[in-house]
C-alpha cells in the first residue's frame, strides 16, 4: 500500500510515492530509470544499509555506485567534482539516471550533480531521513555549501520521481527523527490547521514510528509542500512561507556553530519564536502560540534558543536584514494554518521574543 502525490512544476510532472516496503518494489522504481544504466549516490552510512536492496530490484540495470563520506562537511563542490570524475571515468552519458539514496545532504549533493553533469541527467530521489522525506527531497532545490555560506552553489532541478519508503526510518537515530518532526509541525502551522490538530493528536504515534501514522504525516507534508512548489517553483512569492521558523532557526544554528544543534532542532525553537512574536504583534492569539509551543515541546524539540547565544542572536537578527526603517521582514503566523510575510516587524519586539524564557500566557 502506498500513496502517490503528483507534483507539477511547469511542464514537468513527477510522482512522489509514500509507503512501507517500497525500496524492494521493482514496479515502482524501475520505470523511472529510463536508460539501461544508473549511478547510485549515497553515503558510507546509508549506502551499505539499502544499496543491496536496490541492486536486487534493478537487476536489468547496470548500476554503478559512489558513496560519499557521511556529513554536512562533505556537501561541497569538491565532492561534486569527485563524483563527476567517477561518472566520466565509467563512461556515463546523458542517458544515465542518478539515484540519490540518503538524507538531505546526499539528496542535495546528488541532485546538484545530476543538474550539472553533461548539463543535466535524469535523477530519482530516495530520501532516508524524515527531514529529507518531508522536505529536502521535494521541490527541486539542490545545492552544496561554500566556505562562505551554506547552500551557496546550487540549481533548481526536479527529479523524475521521489520514492519514500517509511521503513528506512527504522534505522534512523532518534535525534534525527525528532528533528524531522519540526518540519512536519511547520507544515501544519503554515498551511493546514486540521493537519496541525491531527499532528497534535497523533504525536505519540509519530514519535513511536507507527507506520500508518508516519505514512500519513509524510504524505500530507509532501502534499502541502508540493502545492506550494507547483505554484512558485523559484521562490518568488508563496514558497518563502516554507521558511517559517527558519530565520530564527538559521540564526541559532549560526550563533551556536553549525552542527551543534540539528537543523530541525533549531527550526523547532524557531517555530515557537515565530509564534511568540506573532502574539506580541497581536496577530496571533496567545493561546495558539501556546499550542504551538506545547506541540514542539512534546515532540522533544527545544522551544527556545540556548541562553548563551541570546545576545548574539539579537545582533544576527538586526544586522543586514532590515527591509525598511520600520523593521525586519519575517514570516509570522496569523492563525494556526496560515503563515504570512510581514515586511516590517519592529526590532524591539524581536528582541523581546529572543530574550523570552517563558510562554506569553500560561495557556
Ligand atoms: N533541498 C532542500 O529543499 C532542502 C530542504 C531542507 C534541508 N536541506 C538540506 O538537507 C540537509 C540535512 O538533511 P538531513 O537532516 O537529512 O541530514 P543528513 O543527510 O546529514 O542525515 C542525517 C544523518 O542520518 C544518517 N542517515 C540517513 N538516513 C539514515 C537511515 N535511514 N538510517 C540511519 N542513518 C541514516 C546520515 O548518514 C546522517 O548521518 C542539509 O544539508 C540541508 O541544507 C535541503
Ligand atoms: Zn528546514
Amino acid at each position: 500500500m502506498y500513496e502517490t502525490i503528483n507534483l507539477t512544476v511547469g511542464e514537468h510532472q513527477y510522482p512522489i510515492y509514500v509507503g512501507s516496503d517500497l525500496l524492494s518494489n521493482a514496479d515502482l522504481l524501475r520505470p523511472h530509470v529510463a536508460g539501461r544504466r544508473a549511478f547510485l549516490i549515497s553515503n558510507e552510512t546509508v549506502g551499505p544499509l539499502f544499496a543491496p536492496t536496490l541492486r536486487q530490484v534493478l537487476t536489468d540495470v547496470e548500476l554503478d555506485e559512489h558513496f560519499l563520506p557521511d556529513g554536512e562537511a562533505f556537501k561541497t563542490l569538491d565532492r561534486v567534482t569527485e563524483t563527476v570524475e567517477h561518472l566520466i571515468a565509467r563512461g556515463h552519458t546523458r542517458d544515465t539516471t542518478i539515484v540519490a539514496l540518503g538524507g538531505g545532504v546526499v539528496g542535495d549533493t546528488a541532485g546538484f550533480t545530476a543538474a550539472v553533469y553533461q548539463r543535466g541527467v535524469p535523477f530519482v530521489q530516495i530520501p532516508t531521513t524524515l527531514l529529507a522525506q518531508v522536505d529536502a527531497s521535494v521541490g527541486g532545490k539542490t545545492a552544496v555549501n561554500h566556505a562562505l555560506g551554506k547552500n551557496m552553489i546550487g540549481a533548481f532541478y526536479q527529479p523524475q520521481a521521489v520514492v519514500i519508503d517509511t521503513d528506512t526510518l527504522n534505522s534512523l537515530p532518534e535525534r534525527e527523527r525528532i528533528a524531522g518532526v519540526a518540519e512536519v509541525i511547520k507544515h501544519g502551522i503554515m498551511a493546514d490547521k486540521t493537519y496541525f490538530a491531527w499532528v497534535e493528536a497523533h504525536l505519540e504515534n509519530i514519535l513511536a514510528q507507527d507506520p500508518e501514522v508516519m505514512s500519513h504525516a509524510i504524505a500530507r507534508s509532501c502534499q502541502i509542500k508540493s502545492e506550494i512548489v507547483a505554484d512558485d517553483e523559484k521562490e518568488k512569492g508563496r514558497r518563502a512561507l516554507l521558511n517559517l521558523g527558519h530565520t530564527f532557526g538559521h540564526a541559532i544554528e549560526s550563533a551556536l556553530g553549525y552542527g551543534e544543534w540539528l537543523h530541525g532542532e533549531a527550526v523547532g525553537a524557531g517555530l515557537v519564536m515565530a509564534a511568540d512574536l506573532s502574539a506580541r504583534m497581536k496577530m496571533l492569539a496567545p493561546s495558539d502560540a501556546f499550542r504551538i509551543r506545547s506541540v514542539v515541546e512534546k515532540a522533544g524539540l527545544p522551544a527556545m534558543p540556548p541562553l548563551q547565544v541570546v545576545d548574539q542572536l539579537r545582533e544576527l537578527m538586526s544586522r543586514d536584514k532590515k527591509a525598511s526603517d520600520a523593521g525586519l521582514r519575517l514570516i509570522l503566523v496569523r492563525s494556526i494554518g496560515e503563515a504570512v510575510v510581514v515586511p516590517d516587524v519592529p526590532e524591539a519586539l524581536i528582541a523581546e521574543t529572543i530574550s523570552a524564557r517563558e510562554a506569553l500566557c500560561g495557556g
